[in-house]
């Protein structure tokens, strides 16, 4: 099977993970729901926990529980670009080549749909402690909740959202540094959650999940960059998403600050030091080291 073929079967293994996790739309609450789904139906990579069971691949059994946490970074992920496409913050009208889930529900369910998904996805993770069987398997699963809140909130994802908002402001002078913060908490965050909640229930030791964190906060900044440089490049039809929101909002962004072709190179560099980290694990993952690889060249 070439990787082609192999991230298809993969993504698509993926998908009916969600599935089994995603809440029936039924009840009074039966609009929320629907919205939820909507959000999560319409696809998207599914980049996050594809990197999660990857990583975790690398380093040994993982257990059910693994699940859990893949159906959950992906609805923390989901929220998150619900929110991030409202009015109010990035005011985009397409996403994972549909109408925003605002546009479709309106913004008053599209923010509840937000906050159900965010709040789902702890439950959903939760029901990790549910497979755990050993004391071991209980350990690793509460180092995981702990990882998830942590990288998905204010020192993290929330965080680098906030900073991001806040550059935007006209009379606020920007810094490479402010720049770098904004990359590694809006966007490497969550794939730091992902990859180290991998290796986590997987039994890595605290070296290896350090180094895999490392390595995520490479893909991450990477795959950051490579978004702004399609925000500028892309097409609505390939992307699923709008182009130029960056420039209509103002955005601070890398090639804003140091041009497409300083980016690109960035880009690869970033994702060759991430590929790097992963091949010196005793254990090799050809598949995820591919995987980081193609990043570098991702029209979507
Ligand atoms: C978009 O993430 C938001 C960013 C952090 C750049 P993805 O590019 O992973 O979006 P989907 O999940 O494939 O739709
Ligand atoms: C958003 O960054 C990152 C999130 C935490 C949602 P962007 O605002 O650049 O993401 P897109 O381009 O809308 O997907
Ligand atoms: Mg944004
Ligand atoms: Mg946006
Ligand atoms: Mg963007």
């Amino acid at each position: 099977m070439n990787f082609k073929e192999e991230l298809e079967r993969k993504t698509g293994e993926t998908e009916e993970i969600l599935k089994g996790y995603l809440p029936k739309a039924e009840g009074f609450q039966r609009r929320v729901l629907e919205a939820m789904d909507y959000a999560v139906s319409a696809g998207g990579k599914r980049l996050r926990p594809l990197l999660m069971r990857e990583t975790s691949a690398l380093f040994g059994e993982a257990g059910e529980g693994l699940f859990c946490f893949m159906a959950a970074i992906e609805f923390i992920h989901t929220y998150s670009l619900i929110h991030d496409d409202l009015p109010a913050l990035d005011n985009d009208d397409y996403r994972r080549g549909r109408k925003t889930t605002h546009v479709v529900y309106g913004e008053d369910i599209a923010v509840i749909a937000g906050d159900g998904l965010l709040n789902y996805a702890y439950e959903t993770a939760l029901r990790a402690f549910d497979m755990a069987v050993t004391q071991e398997e209980y350990q690793r699963t509460a180092w995981a909740m702990k990882i998830l809140g942590h990288k998905a909130g204010v020192y993290g994802m929330v965080g680098g959202q906030c900073a991001d908002l806040m550059a935007e402001k006209p009379e606020t002078e920007v810094t490479e540094e402010q720049l770098l913060f904004i990359h590694k908490n809006k966007t490497a965050a969550l794939i730091q959650a992902a990859m180290t909640i991998g290796a986590v229930l997987a039994g890595a030791d605290e070296k290896a999940v350090e180094q895999i964190e490392r390595c995520a906060e490479n893909i991450g900044v990477a795959f950051q960059i490579q978004d702004d440089i399609l925000d500028v490049t892309g097409s609505l039809e390939v992307l699923g998403k709008p182009t130029g929101s960056d420039e209509k909002n103002h955005k601070l962004t890398y090639v804003a600050m140091h041009g497409l072709e300083e980016s690109k190179k960035q880009v690869e560099t970033l994702s060759e030091d991430a590929v790097g980290i992963l091949g010196a694990f005793p254990n090799r993952n050809a598949f995820l080291e591919t995987l980081v690889e193609q990043l570098i060249y991702r029209e979507k």
